[in-house]
Parts: structure tokens; C-alpha cells; sequence
């Protein structure tokens, strides 16, 4: 091994894993002393009747709370400036997020701003925000209802901002920092049994998404490499079965699991899928895992000179039988494996099948080089060929 310059780990939170963990939350919450807890969720949570779930262990705890349920899919830093309000006002002391990504990133979001000075934009990463951001922050328990963001044990926490001071219109932009990962996750598979087979695949989708790019993200983490592998292989055995078989509850359970491990892999970095995918929400509406599932075999194939032993790897680990194979081969074996995920998922056939404008392609291929993500991508990537990547995922 070269030597390497010093690096900082930050290892996952605590997490409690298994069927019922929710049925424990009032436990938690007493555990963090907390008085009056914020709990962040959405409406979509709430008609499926699994904030009820959530609530009821605060509820036979005789615990007091309050409920925020005003964040939108791919949130915005308006619904965060609110929610930052309502907390004030409802006299809270500890953050409950009860939701998938959406739902986690803008309840890290109202935790930092209730003790660091609104508005949002000194703390993002592409400012320099992880050195404004303290330690100095209420617990935060994360509750997924989905398995692939895997948010709950992530440090990043991706927010659309509104303010048209970084590019034409909204812009997805990222606040990264350690003090990000929630102080516990609970992980109940049970949650996420009635997700239905879209949302499971586009969720998992991201989760596959997150651990190929982490696995060859540039960055020297081999802790974060290993996780990743494992998480893939575990991925790759159950994804198929939870699409087609939503109330597998062991299924469920291992994509969860797995989906927590892909995230926190991506401490290693991400890459061009994601900064590509960063700009197909705001712009079209696209939702962050079809974008991802869309782009990814696409990115596989511009980095392939450049990741394929990594590919290899990642093919072996998706479960494809590579006995025989040079890497080189394998490597292919992984891209055609995600194209046939992707197919037998449901994943739109590209870009444009999913409501992208092919002429806004220059735009958001200039937007996607302000975003942080793809600077750990294997290759080097030029604006020139963010707009070719994106016509060919067209
Ligand atoms: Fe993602």
C-alpha cells in the first residue's frame, strides 16, 4: 500500500435492526432526555398509516410531540426555513424523522438551522459550509420508510434551493458534515412492507447506485470498500425478490439493511451519476433512484478504462457468475447486469421517457460541474462530457 495522507473515519451511528424497533421509540427518546420531539415526516407517510405506527410508542410513553408533515419529494429551503419556525414555536428539543430521503435530509436540515443562524447558505458544501457546521446540535433519530437513501447514517442531507443565486432557477445543493449522521436509526422492516413496487425499485435502485459509486470513488477508505461490496452482494439477492414479492418481510429487511451500508459507503465518495441525477428533479421532476438507474450504465461505460477492476468486483458482488471471465469481461458483465436490473425493474428506457426536454441538456450539464459528487468520480469529467453522458442516457 502507497502511503496515504491522514485520513478521518467517521463510523455509522447507532443502529437497532429488526421487525417492531419502532414499538421502542419512546424508550429513545427518553434515553436522549428529550421533552418534546419534532417530528418531521409527509403527507404521503401519513395517508399510508405509518406515522401512526411512529407515534404511538410516543403516545403510550406519554411523551408530548409535535408533527411537521410540510416537506415535499426533493425538498425545498423554504418547507426547511418553516419547519425550523414550527419547532421554535412547538418549544422542541430532539428531531424525529420519520420518512425516506426527502423527509431525512430536510429534518438534518431544521436540526442544524435550530442552533445555527438561518438562512441555509453559508453551511453548504460548495461554500465551505462543513467547517460552519458545529457539533452543537439536538439528537436526531431517523426512522426509513424506504430502503435505499439510506439518509439515516449518511453525513449529506440534499436540499433544493430556491434562491436563483447559483444558477438559473433551483438548484439541488448538498450540506455535508459528520454531525449529519442521526444520533440512532431504527430500522424496521415492517415500515416498509406496503412501498409499493415503483418506489421500491426506483429506492433501491439508488442504494445499487450508491454502493457501484462508492466502491471506485477516488477517495482511499477501505472500510467504506468493504461495506460496500457487502452491501451490493446483499442488494443483489434481494432487490428482484422485494419488486416482485413486496410483502417479503425478510427481503425487506435485508434491502434496509443493505441500503444503510451503501450510504454509509459513500463517505468514500460518489460520482457523475449523482451529480448528473442532482439536476434531473429540479428540472424535471425525475425522482433521485430512476434518475440514478437511468444514468448508471451509462456512467459505468465512459468510466470503464478507468474502474475496471472495481467493475469486476462490483459484477461478482451483484451476483453474476464471473468464473472464467477476464476483468475485463467482468467489468461489462456488471454494466449489462445493471441494464437488466434496470429493465426488469421497470426503469424508463431514458432520460427523455422520463419527461427530460433533450433541449435543456446544455443547461443542466453546466449546473451538474457546480454540484460536489462527481469530483470522486474515476475519470475526470468535463462539462463536454456531462452533456454527452446526458445524451446518451437521453
Ligand atoms: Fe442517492
Amino acid at each position: 500500500m502507497a502511503q496515504q495522507p491522514m485520513m478521518t473515519y467517521f463510523l455509522p451511528p447507532s443502529i437497532q435492526f429488526g421487525a417492531g424497533a419502532i414499538r421502542n421509540l419512546g424508550e429513545h427518546v427518553v434515553a436522549f432526555k428529550g421533552q418534546k420531539p419534532f417530528v418531521v415526516t409527509d403527507e404521503g407517510v401519513t395517508k399510508a398509516g405509518i406515522l401512526s405506527k411512529a407515534i404511538e410508542p410516543l403516545a403510550a410513553a406519554q411523551i408530548e410531540y409535535a408533527v411537521f408533515d410540510a416537506i415535499q419529494p426533493n425538498p425545498i429551503d423554504l418547507s426547511v426555513l418553516k419547519g425550523v419556525d414550527a419547532y421554535r414555536a412547538e418549544g422542541c428539543d430532539l428531531v424525529i424523522a420519520v420518512g425516506g430521503g426527502s423527509v431525512m435530509d430536510a429534518a438534518k436540515a431544521i436540526r442544524i438551522l435550530t442552533t445555527h443562524e438561518p438562512p441555509l447558505e453559508p453551511y453548504y458544501v460548495d461554500v465551505g459550509g462543513v467547517d460552519r457546521i458545529t457539533g452543537n446540535l439536538p439528537a436526531l433519530i431517523c426512522v426509513p420508510t424506504t430502503a435505499g437513501t439510506g439518509s439515516e447514517v449518511s453525513q449529506g442531507a440534499v436540499i433544493t434551493d430556491t434562491s436563483g443565486r447559483t444558477t438559473e432557477g433551483p438548484r439541488k445543493r448538498a450540506i455535508v458534515t459528520p454531525y449529519n449522521m442521526s444520533s440512532l436509526s431504527l430500522l424496521d422492516a415492517e415500515l416498509t412492507v406496503g412501498m409499493p413496487p415503483g418506489l421500491t425499485a426506483a429506492t433501491g435502485m439508488d442504494a445499487v447506485t450508491h454502493g457501484i459509486e462508492a466502491y471506485v470513488a477516488t477517495r482511499y477508505h477501505p472500510i467504506a470498500e468493504g461495506v460496500a461490496l457487502q452491501a451490493l452482494k446483499i442488494l443483489g439477492k434481494n432487490i428482484r425478490q422485494v419488486y416482485h414479492h413486496g410483502d417479503d418481510i425478510e427481503a425487506r429487511a435485508e434491502m434496509l439493511i443493505a441500503s444503510s451500508m451503501a450510504a454509509f459507503s459513500f463517505q468514500k465518495g460518489l460520482g457523475a451519476v449523482h451529480s448528473l441525477a442532482h439536476q434531473l428533479s429540479p428540472e424535471a421532476n425525475i425522482p433521485h433512484g430512476i434518475a440514478n438507474a437511468i444514468l448508471l450504465p451509462h456512467v459505468m461505460t465512459f468510466n470503464l478504462p478507468h474502474a475496471v477492476d472495481g467493475y469486476a468486483d462490483i459484477a461478482a458482488a451483484l451476483g453474476v457468475d464471473t468464473s472464467g471471465m477476464s476483468k475485463k469481461e467482468a467489468a461489462h458483465a456488471a454494466i449489462d447486469e445493471v441494464n437488466s436490473l434496470n429493465k426488469e425493474l421497470g426503469m424508463p428506457a431514458g432520460l427523455g421517457a422520463a419527461g427530460l426536454k433533450r433541449e435543456r441538456i446544455p443547461k443542466i450539464a453546466k449546473d451538474a460541474m457546480l454540484d460536489h459528487c462527481y469530483k470522486f468520480n474515476p475519470r475526470p469529467c468535463t462539462e463536454a462530457d456531462m452533456r454527452r453522458l446526458y445524451e446518451a442516457a437521453f
